[in-house]
């Protein structure tokens, strides 16, 4: 097998093209085609649908596969940041007025758009109400959440439904991929992997990819390790730390999950009063307390040791300091969060790397998330490469960290992104210099912090390969082995 192929995420390569071949949701799917249906005689009292349903569950798989079903041209608005009011109105707004050059209908998507009622205050959500009502074509929207939609585009829209699938039927799913990919697996293996995954087919696919990928045989054994590794949600990690009692379990957990240390301890800090009574609430808060001295220490003296400290202290302290069983009520995500829902999801941070990447090989988004993205992964194995992209393509701390699937907070990402810059810097300097700004270096050294700051900000991006020289100028720095390896 040659490196590219194992590097396609099989989610991807697995995904259906047509209705007919999503798995589970088969009322959804009838729905939606009945609503396509109508299209075809005239246009529907309710012009736009809501696919809803928790990630991985197959809303944006079922939106193109209506398409594709269809025969319907598809124009998709995907980044969030493409949907201020205007951007909104230039997009969708003349695709609903038009038809297509062929004179088809094109349906529109509004992928994860969850945060138009967050952009609300950029005339967002009030564009598309006026375009849902006045379109002469299909628009269809996908969330993950209800709540995160504004009521007044919620009224305007078809609500349908995906659920979380069952695990045998992620399993069968996962045989067949096994089959395809020659490799002979173990029933209850997979039947592991499907039920580690919660509903979400995605995750399912993707830890048999961890798992199976350059294997000819999976056997159970092989899973039990994986099922370590694959994701707790940050409500599974909150039951192993408040209802748990095994302290390694309540530390293990967090490892899987996308919270750095410091949202981790504000999930605990704000479910702790509600979840214990007492004289437990003021131990475990005493527990967390000194996680947080931890933490400070961290960011005081970049000390990433500390982390663990930090950790320990908040999930198993917490756990530790319970003297009963406690029914347990509902967890809920701390309040600063809820004024800071803006925070970009980690397919915003994809979305967002992939339109750079685009922009640099004069590609759609689209197209650079699908075909070069899992490439630009797998090549960031390498350190070096991983700095000069971030140059090229001007990434900021949270997409390098999502290239290198990192926490953004890692000493690592700082450090890549710090480089980046300073590549940035050294080719702007040179070109000055070769255009006559020979004091230039002289003058940086001189300047006073803030300004640098301002001036590196205003660096433009380098073409690619220019920058090379410069990181062997660097022996100095060991190179790093592990992701981790700060
Ligand atoms: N019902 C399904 N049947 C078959 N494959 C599925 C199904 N749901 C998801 N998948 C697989 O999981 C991948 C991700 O699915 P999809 O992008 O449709 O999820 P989603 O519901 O849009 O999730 P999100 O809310 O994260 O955007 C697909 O590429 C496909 O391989
Ligand atoms: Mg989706």
């Amino acid at each position: 097998m040659n490196t590219s192929e194992t590097k396609i995420e099989w989610s991807e390569k697995y995904r259906p093209t047509s209705l007919s071949e999503i798995v589970g949701n088969n009322k959804p799917a009838s729905d939606l085609r009945a609503w396509a249906l109508q299209w075809q005689h005239g246009i529907p009292d309710q012009r736009a649908v809501i696919l809803h349903g928790k990630p991985g569950v197959g809303k944006t798989t079922a939106a193109h596969a209506l398409a594709h079903d269809f025969d319907w041209e598809v124009i998709e608005l995907n980044a969030s940041d493409q949907r201020t009011a205007s951007a909104i109105r230039r997009v969708a707004g003349m695709a609903s007025e038009t038809a297509s050059m062929s004179g088809g209908t094109r349906l529109i998507i509004l992928d994860e758009a969850d945060n138009i009622h967050g952009t609300a205050d950029r005339g967002g959500a009030q564009a598309l109400v006026k375009i849902i009502k006045e379109t002469s074509q299909p628009i269809l929207l996908t969330v993950n959440d209800m709540y995160g939609v504004s009521p007044s585009i919620k009224n305007l829209c078809m609500a349908i439904a995906f659920r979380s699938l069952q695990s045998r039927s992620i399993a069968l799913l996962l045989r067949k991929i096994c089959q395809n990919e020659g490799i002979v697996c173990d029933p209850e293996a997979l039947l592991k992997i499907a039920e580690n995954a919660h509903g979400d087919v995605r995750s399912a696919i993707n830890d048999l990819q961890a798992v199976a990928q350059g294997k000819r045989e999976l056997h159970r054994d092989d899973v039990v390790v994986s099922s370590r590794d694959s994701r707790d949600t940050i409500f599974d990690v909150l039951k192993k730390i408040f209802r748990g009692k095994d302290i390694k379990e309540a530390l293990n957990a967090t490892y899987g999950i996308d919270e750095t240390p410091d949202d981790l301890i504000q999930w605990i800090d704000e479910n702790l009063p509600a979840q214990y009574r007492g004289g437990d609430i003021a131990d475990a808060m005493h527990a967390l307390s000194r996680a947080d001295i931890f933490l400070g220490r961290v960011h005081l003296r970049q000390n990433y040791r500390m982390w663990r400290y930090a950790g320990a202290l908040m999930t198993s302290g917490v756990t530790v300091s319970k003297s009963r069983e406690y029914p347990g009520a509902r967890f809920m995500p701390p309040s600063k969060w809820r004024m800071l829902r803006s925070t970009r999801t980690s397919r915003q941070v994809r979305d967002a790397i992939s339109e750079k990447i685009g922009v640099q090989c004069q590609t759609s988004q689209r197209y650079a998330r699908l075909n070069l993205l899992p490439f630009v992964k797998m090549l960031s194995a390498d350190r070096d490469y991983v700095v000069r992209l971030a140059a090229w393509t001007n990434l900021d701390t949270t997409e390098i960290a999502y290239i290198i699937g990192s926490k953004k907070d890692t000493k690592k990402v700082k450090t890549i992104h710090q480089e980046a810059q300073e590549l940035l810097k050294d080719v702007a300097l040179e070109e000055v210099d070769i255009f006559g700004g020979f004091e230039s270096r002289a003058k940086v050294a001189q300047e006073k912090p803030e300004e640098k700051g301002k001036r590196e900000n205003q660096v433009k991006p380098v073409e690619q390969g220019k920058p090379e020289k410069k990181i062997e100028k660097k022996p100095e720095k060991k190179s790093q082995t592990s992701l981790f390896d700060f």
